[in-house]
């Protein structure tokens, strides 16, 4: 048996290939650094789902089709009470979804891919006493998420680099919430069902809801002068450093380094907190130099976290919508592995060693 199932293998996929000696990622037979390079999220879903839902998705349908479907799901906002704006974003961006039928085609997909993209800024606005504000579907995914969470336009740097972003997390393997999407889906019960699923599995602090706490260490931290003695201090208290280690990756998790690019126009052009970004290298630094002294046997490396920390608190999204906007790129990626699992693969049921007493005999 395998702790974890570290290195076993569960399914076969065409959708993306993590490389983590490497360090490379390869989407649909494209590396990550040319796709963020060169696509829109838009492209990059419609190259994802392409196949999987007994028809062609082109990027350009894609887009026309998203528009609406966020013009559609807006209308389940009213569905926000109270209650449900007490949950932490991502609980209530869930619950919302939660409310959509579920099904395994196309306009499932398109729903899907625009729930998140639409609840997460209404759950915002509403959480901080303002109205939501409708998607504009003549807007590109990235830069309709911004302006509904910010009721103005974003500037052109700000969209890209959400859409870098977007694109950066769209697919990874077999990591815990795919794999959560694919169970779900090899019992056929639909795709609303495998991504409520997948977000489930992605707000634990171990997977997507890393990257809050990497700006609660910052804040910590506080100054580079200390971070060295900081987070010696949080390892000897048996703590992990967030947005650093990955289950697959034994060298620098390549989407941290995409993310790291996306960062720079905004901060050539004034629109980051210089003094963050100052202090998040040094804590990066020092962070690297401590983790090779203490677990010399373990290769320890930024992964994807630590740069979304970077990049979303940029754009203004607070600390407690990372994980919601971790999804709203992921979804993507959940959907296509559902569907190819729902298409190819069997019901999913591995077996467990029983470790339990025997019964007493009569
Ligand atoms: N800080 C300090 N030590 C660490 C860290 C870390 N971030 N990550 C792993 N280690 C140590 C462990 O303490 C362990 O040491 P030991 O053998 O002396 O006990 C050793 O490295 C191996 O750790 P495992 O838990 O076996 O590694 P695993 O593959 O299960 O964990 C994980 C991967 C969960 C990502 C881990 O590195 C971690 O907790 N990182 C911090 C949280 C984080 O950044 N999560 C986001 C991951 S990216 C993503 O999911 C999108």
């Amino acid at each position: 048996m395998k702790n974890g199932l570290e290195d076993v293998v569960a399914a076969e996929t065409s959708l993306s290939d993590v490389d983590g000696e490497a360090g490379r990622l390869i989407i649909r037979g494209i590396s990550l650094d040319r796709l963020v390079e060169h696509a829109a999220y838009e492209e990059v879903a419609a190259l994802l789902l392409d196949g999987l839902l007994d028809r062609s998705v082109t990027a350009g349908d894609l887009k026309a089709r998203l528009g609406r479907a966020r013009m559609d799901v807006f209308t389940h906002v009213r569905a926000l009470d109270a209650t449900l704006l007490e949950l932490p974003p991502v609980d209530a961006m869930r619950s919302l979804i939660a409310r959509l039928p579920d099904g395994e085609d196309f306009d499932t997909a398109l729903r899907l891919l625009a729930a998140p993209a639409v609840f997460l800024p209404a759950v915002l606005r509403l959480q901080r006493g303002e109205t939501a504000v409708a998607p504009n579907p003549a807007l590109s995914h990235s830069a309709d998420i911004l302006a509904m969470l910010n009721a103005t336009l974003p500037t052109g740097e700000q969209a890209s680099a959400l859409d870098a972003y977007l694109v950066t997390i769209c697919d990874h393997g077999l990591n815990a919430s795919t794999f959560a999407s694919r169970v779900i889906a090899s019992t056929r019960a639909g795709l609303t069902s495998s991504v409520l699923a997948a977000i489930s599995a992605l707000k634990g602090p171990l997977h997507g809801g890393a990257p809050g706490p990497v700006l609660d260490m910052l804040d910590a931290v506080g100054g580079a002068a200390h971070a060295r003695a900081w987070l010696g201090q949080a390892l000897d208290r048996g703590e992990r450093l967030m947005g650093f280690g990955h289950r697959v990756y034994r060298v620098r998790d390549p989407r941290a380094d995409a993310l790291k690019k996306a960062l720079r126009p905004l901060i050539a052009t004034g629109q980051v907190d210089q003094a963050r970004i100052g202090l998040a290298e040094a804590v990066e630094q020092a962070a690297l130099a401590i983790l090779r002294e203490r677990k010399p046997d373990r290769p320890l490396d930024v992964n994807v976290e630590f740069y979304t920390a970077l990049l979303l608190d940029a754009l203004k999204f607070p600390r407690e919508a990372f994980t919601g906007v971790f999804a709203i790129g992921r979804t993507a990626g959940w959907i296509a592995h559902a569907r190819e699992q729902a298409l190819e693969g069997r019901l999913i049921r591995p077996r467990s060693i029983y470790v339990g007493p025997e019964p007493q005999a009569a």
